[in-house]
Formats: C-alpha cells, structure tokens, sequence
C-alpha cells in the first residue's frame, strides 16, 4: 500500500489520519439531523490540528468518529493506513486502548483520587501491565510537568494543573494520536497557554499528534492547521 506504513515510527508529515467522504447523520425519518456531510480531510503525523466551527458545526461529531468512539454512516477513516470504519468494536477499543488518548473539556478526573491515583487508574482500567504502571504515569504527569504535585487532589489544583493531570493520564499508555475535546474551553488565557505549551511538547518531543477542537482565536495560532466547519461541512 502506501509507503509510509513501513516507518511507523517515523512517519513525520505523513497522513496519520485520513477521512473520505464523511458523512454522520443522527436518528431517523423527519426528526434526522446530518451532522457532517461530504468531510474530507487528511492530518499529518506529527502536526497540531484545530477544528474550529459554531456551535453546533459537528466539531464533537468529527472528534468521536476520529477517535473511533463512533462510527459515520457514509465514508471511510484511515487510521496509519488501516480503516478503521471496517473494524469491529471490540478491534476498534482495542485500537483506542493503544494508540489513541482522550482530552474532555471538563478534564474528568476522579475527585477522591490524587494526581498519580487518577493517571495510574486510568492505566488500569485501559488494561496495562501493573508491573510498569508506576514508571509510566510517573513520566506522562512528569511529562506534562505535574510530578511534583502528584500526590494533590483535582480539588487542591488549578484548572490548568488539573487539564495538565487530565493530559498525562491521556498519554500515559503512549498513544500515537491525542484528540482533545475543547480542552482549554474552562480555562482561562494563562491557563490555556500552558496546556496548549504541553501539547506542543508532545508533538515536539513524543512526535504525537494532536487534534483539538477550539472557539478560541488565540489558540487557532498555536497549531500546524485550522479545518473549519460550518454546518457538517469543511469550509476551509
Ligand atoms: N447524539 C446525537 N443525537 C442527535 N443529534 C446530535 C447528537 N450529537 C450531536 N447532534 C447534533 O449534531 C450537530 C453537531 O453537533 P456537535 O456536538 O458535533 O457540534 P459542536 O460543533 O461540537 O458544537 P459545540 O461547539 O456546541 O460543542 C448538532 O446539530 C447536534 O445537535
Ligand atoms: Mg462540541
């Protein structure tokens, strides 16, 4: 097939992902609502990519089937190669489990848990080894320059620090790919520079790639490339 499967690990510049002809309608009959029509769209390994768009534009729509949370009703995605719109679910969680991390706005960490509790649970439940479980959320939350305060509770941190806790557990198991839900959307500016400085390192550092959904201008000019939707459609 195409020639960069065979450098996984170098694959720089090349399509990580790739969607053709996209298209996700929801329910049925009169009530259904197109929410993306005709997406095409291809991201770079190793790149940071904004989708902006109105509310309502189908930017969580995109994530969720990027992600392979969902699944379109019409078009393919190509994850390094593979379709993934052809796999089962079990293949396809198995596939997030991996190689994909999840950012939500509302960070979603457990409140009760500390810092380390929450990225080294978060391990657990993907199935990772215990034995390295230490090791490796102790690098994701030094990664993202939260080791020092590991052992604080969501509600002894930041909004900033507690995204930043959020990212480590999103990257712990080492994925290939980070789709980040309008991480900085209940963030202040300062706040949001700083999580969007971590993602810049891991592009830079872990060669990850970043795809993140945003409505914040200032952001827009921190990422490779902005795709902008209007209606389920990409308009630019
Ligand atoms: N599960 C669902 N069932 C029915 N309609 C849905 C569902 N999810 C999304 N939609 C509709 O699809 C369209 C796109 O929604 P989506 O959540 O992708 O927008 P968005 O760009 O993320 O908006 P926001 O900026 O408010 O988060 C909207 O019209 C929405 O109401
Ligand atoms: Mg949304």
């Amino acid at each position: 097939m195409t020639s960069w499967q065979a450098g996984a690990n170098q694959d720089s510049g090349q399509a990580l992902l790739k969607a053709l002809g996209l298209k996700r309608v929801f329910g049925r009959g009169e009530s259904a609502i197109t929410a993306l029509k005709d997406v095409q769209l291809e991201i770079p390994a190793g790149s940071m990519v904004a989708l902006k768009g109105k509310s309502g534009s189908g930017k969580t729509t995109l994530l969720n089937i990027l992600a392979a949370l969902d699944e379109p009703t019409e078009g393919q995605v190509l994850f390094r190669g593979r379709e993934i719109t052809r796999m089962s679910a079990k293949e396809r969680s198995a596939l997030r489990r991996k190689e994909i991390g999840l950012v939500f706005q509302s960070f979603g960490l457990v409140a009760l848990m500390n810092a380390y509790e929450n990225v080294e649970f978060g391990l657990r439940i993907a199935g990772a080894p215990v034995k390295t479980n230490r090791e490796a959320a102790e690098s994701a939350l030094e990664q993202v320059g939260m080791k020092g305060r590991m052992k604080h509770r969501p509600g002894e941190l930041s909004g900033g620090e507690q995204q930043r806790v959020a990212i480590a557990r999103a990257i712990a198991h080492k994925p290939v790919l980070l789709i980040a839900d309008e991480p900085t959307a209940e963030l202040d500016t300062r706040m949001g520079m700083q999580v969007m400085r971590v993602f810049r390192e891991l592009v830079s550092d872990s060669g990850m790639t970043v795809v993140l959904s945003t409505h914040d201008p200032g952001i827009m000019k921190l990422v490779d490339h902005v795709i902008a939707l209007e209606n389920g459609r990409i308009k630019s």
